[in-house]
């Protein structure tokens, strides 16, 4: 009975650690990145330019009040386009666009501090020159794991990090092909594989994860719906069974179901338009896909999607999911407030309390965070906070 009671408890633990209530307050905390005060993405295309000084923004998300407030503005040790959570030792992590030295740039590792401001741990140099997504594993290696990939050069490396969480030793260097741009990550629940959605090469590469070690092997390479679409993210339901693919070029989220034990991806046939223009819209050169993610409880798939031209909006996307993760029915096809510059990255509360319906959104085109809510089937604009000067804003992690 006591032991049944303990088994209970430990399979409960498992099953809501993907979501669950932070501390009972009502506020929560956010951080966000910049592009750097001389950011052009012109120039930074080829990832040699030198983008300036980057800051780190701490905002607060009120769940009663229902508002989005800026406390603190750190100077930053380089641009950082991408944020990732280590929560059990309390540090971000960030890819850093750093004046690049003989054609590499960097990572750095911030402590959170009491009132949620950050402070620099440490610096080390990435493979290339344009590190853009990153992902921390805190079940993996002795004290987590760091991972990142570049979107110009093409390599991706894994770190094991210390008990402080600061960078430590590059464990592993992984080699794509050169027409290879890399782009993000996402792992099965029960953390045994691993996606890296690769835009250049039309493809996403399954890895198997070996969490003693937190080192990665390939296991298989698998294409999206169609020739071009460019997978840049990817989201995984909660069970384990589909993983959804947001292709950049494509303007659509393609589904595919996982294989429990190769991580094998099969293509269902099921593809999602992520703008309202259907699944290939005559002027899609005219738009970028960006994000997709999946609400904490589970019920919600989000796709985000960016416009190149002035004056014309980009997206957001949603689609109830049903207890099996597959699609149940299209929920709605709003416009962004503008076109989303380089963003347009939506994140969403990974909490199951008053915040759960919440997500924010960030914008480089004229630059703001935003704080939404899905209430009912309608996604709602609570608050919008302007960070201008600096190339605000890329991605964002909820701190608590
Ligand atoms: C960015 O750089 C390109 C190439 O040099 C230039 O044509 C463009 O005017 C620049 N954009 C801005 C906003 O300065
Ligand atoms: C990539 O590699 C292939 C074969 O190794 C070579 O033929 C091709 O020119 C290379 N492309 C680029 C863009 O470097
Ligand atoms: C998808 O469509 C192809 C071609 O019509 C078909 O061969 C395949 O069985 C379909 N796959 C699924 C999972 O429905
Ligand atoms: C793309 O085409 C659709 C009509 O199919 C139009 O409504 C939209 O404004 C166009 N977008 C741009 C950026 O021109
Ligand atoms: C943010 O800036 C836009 C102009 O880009 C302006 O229209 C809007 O009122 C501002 N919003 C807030 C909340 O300051």
């Amino acid at each position: 009975m006591f032991l049944q009671l303990i088994f209970q408890a430990l399979c409960f633990g498992v099953a809501v650690a993907q979501a669950q209530d932070s501390h009972g307050s009502s506020k929560h905390h956010i951080l966000v990145g910049d592009f750097g005060t001389l950011y052009n993405q012109t120039l930074m295309l080829p990832g040699t330019q030198d983008v300036g000084k980057g800051f780190l923004y701490t905002l607060v998300v009120d769940t009663e009040a229902k508002s989005l407030t800026l406390t603190h503005t750190t100077p930053a040790a380089a641009a950082h386009p991408w944020l990732s959570i280590n929560r059990p030792a309390n540090v971000v992590y960030g890819s850093g666009w750093s004046p690049p030295i003989d054609g590499r740039r960097t990572f750095s590792s911030y402590k959170i501090e009491r009132d949620f401001s950050v402070s620099l741990i440490n610096t080390v140099t990435s493979c290339g020159t344009k590190p853009i997504a990153n992902d921390f594993i805190a079940e993996a290696g002795e004290h987590g794991v760091f991972y990142s990939v570049d979107f110009v050069t093409p390599c991706g490396e894994v770190w094991a990090v210390d008990e402080r969480g600061a960078l430590e030793t590059k464990i592993e260097s992984i080699g794509f092909s050169n027409v290879s741009t890399l782009h993000g990550f996402s792992t099965t629940p029960d953390l045994k594989h691993m996606y890296i959605t690769d835009l250049g090469a039309n493809m996403i590469h399954s890895f198997s994860l070996d969490l003693d070690s937190g080192l990665i092997t390939l296991q298989g390479n698998f294409t999206p719906s169609e020739l071009g679409a460019g997978p840049r993210h990817s989201a995984i339901t909660s069970n384990g069974a589909f993983i959804y693919v947001l292709d950049e070029e494509g303007l659509r989220v393609d589904q595919f179901t996982i294989d429990p034990a190769s991580g094998a991806l099969h293509y269902t046939n099921t593809s999602l338009a992520a703008t309202p223009f259907g699944l290939s819209p005559a002027n899609s050169t005219l738009y970028w896909s960006d994000e997709v993610a999946i609400s904490s409880d589970r019920l919600t798939l989000y796709a985000s999607t960016r416009s190149k031209v002035e004056g014309f909006s980009g997206f957001i996307s949603a689609w109830s999911l049903a207890h099996d993760g597959s699609i149940s029915d299209a929920l709605f096809t709003i416009p962004t407030p503008a076109n989303g510059g380089t963003s347009n990255i939506i994140t969403v509360s990974p909490w199951s309390d008053a915040s759960k319906n919440m997500l924010i959104l960030t914008d480089e085109d004229t630059d703001f965070v935003a704080l939404y809510e899905l209430q009912g089937r309608e996604l709602v604009l609570l608050d919008l906070v302007n960070i201008t000067g600096t190339h605000c804003c890329s991605g964002s992690v909820w701190l608590d």
